[in-house]
């Protein structure tokens, strides 16, 4: 580090209970997950010496971007200065972040915008966002001494702890919904040697394990309830704006599961103004599965003009009991930080909201289409955003970015099932009883079986052309 007043050392920064009416404070060096006091959620605050010009934080992270040194090549310990790690920590890295920031036109018109940005956080080392928490979330785990490292996931989560715990030589166990994730990520787990745990019920039953298994001393917990984990994840919103040559867009949208990312978000984009890196905010808007969107379902209750700056009680989530989504990485029902993701939301005046099925399926395949591709969780963003168009609520002028969060590759089943109208999903009928129902995508596009002969090659391109020009209005 070294760059003089602005530096932010571990002494400096503590964990603090986020209940205002408690706001307990920890040493960092204490394994804690929730308040002793309270049993709310912690977070770490950090407390700069000095403040530094805007151009001078933003000058320090440019120049790294050119270093080849891992620490100033990943791009999260780049912004070293924000997070809550001695100059010396043993990082565990394995070039993280750095991620691409994509202009998408036929997904902005697909949503009615006149442009799009999508931050595709899928290009991560493991193909998922996870990566940029779990380096920090390793990192205090080698500095803590555990000998064991713990996660419950829908895949996504497993399958970066499995690498970063590997690179540690840490012994990982990883406890997943059986049945309930896809292959690709479960495949991810497996070779990098992690304990493969796959247990009866779903991922809010695999939560509550293993926060009791993470009670022994020995085990570290990694989930996004841990503090370390959002100080991580938060510099991409710093590396989202350097993209943006620090001009700060109107709308940041991210899917949301378990709540650690839009979290994560917030606080980074929060502590950059507090800094004076940026002098306004994005808002900050969230985007749930139909069928598992309890966060979506509070919002749409809440009094805004009343309840920016009133507490949340914690008994004010109902969750949902059984959610359903084909959207697995999002397919949560009682999200740990969903009051840090609310404060967020509210902070910044974004938004909740929920999308269905086909919605989802849609949008995955247009953000196909513009040659970017990613996990189905992923595309909530853009049938949300499209949805906001819709509503009135984004501007077609406004600049808005869509966080994905998972490679295409992650969930290959679901994507040939799409393109093959394979696709089903649950459906509740009005006499109360379940069905399911065939997505019928909008913009299939399934192999064709032909004969081996130049003329039927020939044929059928000039028809697959025809079939182009007439999807074209609705993406070109
Ligand atoms: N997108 C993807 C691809 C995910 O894997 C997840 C979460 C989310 C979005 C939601 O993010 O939980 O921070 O709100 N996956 C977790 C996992 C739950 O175990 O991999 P969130």
């Amino acid at each position: 580090m070294g760059e003089g007043t602005t530096k932010i050392a571990a002494e400096r920064a503590s964990q603090r209970c986020i209940e205002p009416a408690c706001g307990a404070s920890y040493a960092m060096g204490e394994r804690l997950y929730s308040c002793p006091r309270c049993g709310d959620l912690l977070e770490i605050v950090l407390r700069p010496e000095g403040r530094a010009a805007p151009q001078a934080w933003r000058g320090w992270w440019e120049a790294r971007a050119a270093s080849c040194d891992p620490r100033d090549a990943s791009g999260v310990w780049r912004y070293r200065e924000v997070l809550p790690f001695a100059d010396d920590a043993p990082i565990v890295t394995l070039g993280e972040g750095n991620t691409p920031l994509y202009d998408a036109p036929r997904s902005a018109r697909y949503c009615g915008l006149r442009a799009l940005q999508l931050k595709h956080q899928g290009c991560n080392p493991t193909g998922s966002f996870k990566d940029t928490g779990m380096t920090a979330a390793v990192t205090q785990a080698v500095l803590l001494g555990a000998r064991t490292v713990v996660c419950a996931s829908t895949g996504n989560t497993a399958a970066s702890l499995a690498a970063y715990a590997a690179r540690a030589r840490l012994q990982c166990a990883i406890l997943v919904p059986g049945g309930q994730i896809s292959s690709a990520k479960l495949a991810q787990s497996m070779d990098y040697g992690a304990v493969v745990l796959e247990m009866e019920g779903n991922f809010d039953d695999a939560m509550r394990v293993i926060r009791e298994v993470s009670e022994d001393d020995s085990i570290y917990l990694v989930n996004s309830i841990n503090p370390f984990r959002i100080e991580g994840q938060k510099t991409v919103a710093a590396e989202l704006l350097r993209q943006c040559t620090w001009r700060v867009p109107d709308h940041v949208v991210v899917p949301g599961g378990n709540m650690g990312n839009s979290a994560a978000l917030g606080k980074g984009f929060l502590e950059l103004l507090e800094l004076g890196v940026i002098d306004r905010l994005p808002k900050l808007t969230i985007v749930q599965a139909e069928g598992a969107a309890p966060l979506a379902h509070l919002f749409a209750k809440l009094d805004l003009k009343s309840s920016a700056h009133a507490p949340l009680s914690n008994d004010a989530l109902v969750p949902v009991e059984h959610p359903e989504t084909l959207a697995t990485a999002i397919k949560i029902g009682s999200p740990v930080s969903w009051k840090k993701s609310l404060r967020a939301v509210l902070a910044t005046g974004g938004q909740v909201l929920s999308v269905s099925e086909r919605e989802i399926a849609d949008a995955k395949a247009v953000i196909g289409r513009d040659g970017v591709g990613c996990e189905p969780a992923s595309a909530t963003t853009v049938a949300g955003i499209k949805r906001l168009v819709a509503a009135g609520h984004i501007e077609a002028e406004e600049s808005v970015v869509a966080v994905l969060t998972g490679h295409l590759l992650k969930d290959p089943d679901y994507v040939i099932h799409y393109h093959r109208n394979m696709l089903r999903a649950p459906h509740h009928s009005a006499d109360g009883s379940q069905q399911e129902r065939s997505l019928n995508g909008a913009f299939r596009n399934p192999p064709a079986r032909l004969q081996a002969t130049k003329a039927a090659i020939l044929d059928h391109l000039s028809r697959a052309a025809e079939e182009a020009k007439a999807d074209g209005p609705q993406l070109d």
